[in-house]
């Protein structure tokens, strides 16, 4: 087929509208392009490439094969949970941001750079947690050249990682508002809390950087764990990684593979920030240095825009491979 029919869900989300900038950016050859959200957003214009398309309320007819091929979800995890399985049923390959299918045996956990290779021919797949995907980026490097024993995760997350609700809670308490949506003020603030708590003190959110980078990396015995923070930046998540190897790590010859990997731009001197980050797909790497009290082990520090590179221009690079091999 030469044109790319899809069907965006959550299209009016913080996530769905960054779906089409990258489209338009991409400039992949579209045919239909179907907008679906819910009934609160149905019958509103979305301009895309100058032209208005008409957002449709999403319902269990939506999905016909006739009108598109292709569907991007990024709606929660409780709408994927029942159309994801309606989509796939008619057809349709599906590119989940949800965190609902991730750790399902039968679906691949995928960053492009990474493990393409996991599709083969499945029709449901699921774009990994946005912090995950930042950090398995490097972690895949010097898993390659020292085999990584450990890793332990702190994360600093932008409040868009929450969608337009966490963005409109800093506005709001910056400006003076009670909470309208985390369990603390986030304004000038920094909360250990991101989704809910586990019976084990871990967080929802914590967990899922474990298990995913597990299986993104394809090895369930890597020792992994991680403390993530909410803090109160617009856009933009940064990880400060302490990763132990098997092997001793020699720092020239990491510093060259990090500078020469796809999808990372490495800082030899200065550092990344956020900021620095946002509006655009790399993962920005900086203050790689020698972890002076263990053996064989690093620090780094990890920035990417979470909108894009944690989420919406992870699976629209997975769409394109996916087309390009399948069409
Ligand atoms: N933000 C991030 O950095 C990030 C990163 C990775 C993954 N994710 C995941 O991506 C998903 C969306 O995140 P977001 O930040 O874009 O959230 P958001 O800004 O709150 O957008 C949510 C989208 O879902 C739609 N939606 C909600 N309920 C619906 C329903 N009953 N039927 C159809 N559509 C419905 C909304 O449509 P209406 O406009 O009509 O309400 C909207 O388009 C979540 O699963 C999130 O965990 C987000």
């Amino acid at each position: 087929m030469d044109k790319l029919n899809l069907a965006i869900v959550g299209a009016t989300g913080m996530v769905g509208r960054t779906f089409l900038t990258v489209l338009e950016e991409m400039e992949l050859p579209l045919g239909n392009l179907v907008l679906l959200a819910s009934e609160r957003s149905a019958g509103k214009k979305v301009l895309f490439q100058g032209k208005e398309i008409e957002v449709e309320e999403l319902t269990e007819g939506s999905f016909d094969k006739e009108r598109f091929q292709y569907a991007l979800f990024s709606a929660g995890g409780s709408i994927s949970e029942i159309y994801a399985p309606i989509a796939t049923q008619n057809g349709i390959t599906v590119i989940d941001n949800s965190s609902q299918w991730r750790m399902h045996e039968e679906v691949p956990l995928v960053v492009p750079e990474i493990n393409m290779k996991a599709v083969e021919d499945h029709l449901l797949i699921s774009n990994p947690n946005c912090s995950t995907i930042q950090s398995v980026l490097p972690l895949k490097v010097i898993h390659d050249l020292y085999q990584v024993e450990r890793v332990a995760y702190t994360t600093y997350q932008a409040v868009s990682g929450s969608g337009q609700k966490g963005v409109e809670d800093l506005l709001g308490t910056r400006a003076g508002k009670e909470p309208s949506f985390y369990p603390k003020v986030i304004s000038d603030n920094c909360l250990p809390q991101i989704d809910v708590f586990l019976e084990d003190g871990y967080t929802k959110e914590e967990q899922k950087m474990v298990d995913e980078t597990r299986k993104i990396l394809e090895d369930e015995k890597m020792k992994v764990t991680a403390t993530c923070v909410r803090v109160p930046v617009l856009n933009g998540h940064s990880v400060a990684m302490n990763v132990t190897c098997r092997e001793k790590i020699d720092y020239e010859a990491l510093r060259k593979a990090l500078a020469s990997s796809e999808g990372i731009i490495y800082y030899e001197t200065d550092y990344p920030t956020a900021r620095d980050a946002t509006g655009q797909d790399q993962v920005l790497l900086g203050r790689l240095r020698k972890d002076e009290s263990l053996d064989n082990s690093l620090h780094l520090w990890c920035v990417a825009d979470n909108i894009r590179k944690g989420a919406a221009s992870n699976a629209v690079e997975i769409l394109k491979r996916v087309w390009e091999e399948r069409r």
